[in-house]
C-alpha cells in the first residue's frame, strides 16, 4: 500500500500528481494553516510516505508516531533544515526536496527586497500616504545605489548565484562570497572573489545571505559581523531566520552601525507584530515569499508530489537529497 499523509492543502496540481497513482491513498490535512502538532502525530502513524512543508518539525518524535512503515519523507522546500536528517538516516527514510524550480523566483525576490531596503521604498511610499511629500528636496530619501558598489554573498550557491547573475547588470564592481570552501567554477562568471567572512562583512556595500542553515550558520550574522560592516552599507536575508542574530541586528540598526536591512525570513515566523525589528524604518520585513510566485509553487507540489511517489515506488527520485 502507498499510504502517505500530506501536511497541508497544496497546490491542486500537486495533490492530482498523488491522487492519480494508483494505489496511493492520501490522508490530507486539508487547510491553508499549518497542522497542529497532534494532528500531525496521529495523521502520519502507520503510512509509507509524507509530504510536508518548512514549517512541519520532522524530528524524532514524529518519526516514532510514523512508526517503521514510514520510508519516504517529501519536503516541498528546498530548505531541510526543518527535517532531523540523522534520525531519519538511522531509519533509512529517503528524503526528497525541491531545488532549481524556486532558484529564480527566491534570486527575483532577494533583488526586490535589496533594492526596497537600499531606496527605502517602503519609507518613501508611507510618505506619500501620511502628507510627509512636501516638496522636491535634495537629501530627502536617499539612500544607496548598486551602482560601483562591492556585493558580498554569503553561500553561492543556487540562489546565491542566480542573484549574482541578477545584479551584475546593475553595474556592481565587484563581488565577493563567503562559504565552507572556494567554487571557483561557480565564482568565475562573476570574478568573484573567496574571502573570509570578516572580510566580507567589511568590504561589502551590501551583504546578502543566501546559504542554507546548518549548525555552522547558526547566528552567523551577530555583533561581531554587524560591528565590521560600514555605516551605509545594506544587509539582506532570504535564507533562514536563524543564520542572524536579530538582537544584534536590532543594536546594529538602531544605533546607526549599518544603514539598513531586508528580510524575508525572522525567528520566529511569523514575526510577533509587537517585535523591536519592527519599530525601525531602516529594516524592512517580508513575510517569507522567496518563492511565492503561482507558478512556481505550484512547480514546486508537483515536484514535491513526483518525488514522493518515486521514492514510495523504490524508483530514482527527481530530487531526492542523498543523506
Ligand atoms: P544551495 O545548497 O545551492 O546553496 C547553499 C549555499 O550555502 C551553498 O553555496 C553553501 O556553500 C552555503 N553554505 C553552507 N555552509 C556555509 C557556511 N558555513 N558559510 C557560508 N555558506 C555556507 O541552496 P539554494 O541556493 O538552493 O538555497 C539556499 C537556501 O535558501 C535554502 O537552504 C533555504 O534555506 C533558503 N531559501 C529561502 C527561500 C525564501 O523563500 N526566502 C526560498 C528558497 C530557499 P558551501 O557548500 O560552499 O559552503
Ligand atoms: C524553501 O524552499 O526552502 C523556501 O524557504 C520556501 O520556498
Amino acid at each position: 500500500s502507498m499510504a502517505v499523509f500530506v501536511t497541508r492543502r497544496i497546490p491542486a496540481e500537486g495533490l492530482r500528481v498523488l491522487s492519480q497513482a494508483s494505489g496511493c491513498q492520501v490522508q490530507l490535512w486539508d487547510s491553508e494553516e499549518p497542522v497542529p502538532r497532534s494532528e500531525l502525530l496521529s495523521g502520519v502513524a502507520g503510512k509509507r510516505g509524507l509530504l510536508c512543508l518548512l514549517s512541519d518539525r520532522i524530528d524524532r518524535q514524529v518519526l516514532e508516531a510514523a512508526g517503521p512503515s514510514l520510508k519516504v519523507i517529501s519536503t516541498m522546500s528546498v530548505g531541510f533544515d526543518h527535517l532531523a536528517l540523522e534520525e531519519i538516516k538511522k531509519r533509512g527514510i529517503r528524503v526528497g526536496y525541491t531545488p532549481d524550480v524556486l532558484t529564480d523566483a527566491t534570486a527575483e525576490l532577494s533583488v526586490a527586497l535589496l533594492l526596497a531596503t537600499c531606496r527605502r521604498l517602503p519609507e518613501a511610499v508611507e510618505q506619500v500616504k501620511n502628507g510627509g511629500w512636501t516638496t522636491w528636496k535634495p537629501l530627502w530619501m536617499c539612500g544607496y545605489g548598486l551602482s560601483d558598489s562591492t556585493v558580498g554573498i554569503i553561500g553561492l550557491g543556487r540562489i546565491g548565484q542566480a542573484l549574482a547573475r541578477r545584479l551584475k547588470p546593475f553595474g556592481v564592481k565587484r563581488f565577493l562570497y563567503a562559504g565552507s570552501r572556494p567554487r571557483p567554477e561557480d565564482a568565475a562568471e562573476f570574478e568573484a572573489e573567496f574571502v573570509p567572512l570578516t572580510k566580507l562583512a567589511e568590504e561589502s556595500d551590501f551583504v546578502v545571505v543566501t546559504c542554507a542553515l546548518t549548525p555552522a550558520t547558526q547566528g552567523m550574522c551577530n555583533k561581531d559581523f554587524f560591528s565590521r560592516m560600514k555605516k551605509t552599507s545594506v544587509f539582506i536575508n532570504t535564507s533562514r531566520g536563524a543564520v542572524v542574530n536579530q538582537e544584534d541586528l536590532y543594536d546594529a540598526l538602531a544605533h546607526g552601525q549599518i544603514a539598513a536591512a531586508g528580510l524575508d525570513v525572522t525567528t520566529p515566523e511569523p514575526l510577533p507584530t509587537d517585535h523591536p525589528l519592527l519599530s525601525l524604518k531602516n529594516c524592512v520585513i517580508l513575510p517569507h515569499v522567496g518563492s511565492a510566485t503561482y507558478a512556481t509553487r505550484t512547480t514546486m507540489a508537483v515536484l514535491a508530489a513526483n518525488n514522493l511517489l518515486a521514492g514510495l515506488r523504490g524508483e530514482p527520485m527527481p530530487h531526492e537529497l542523498l543523506l
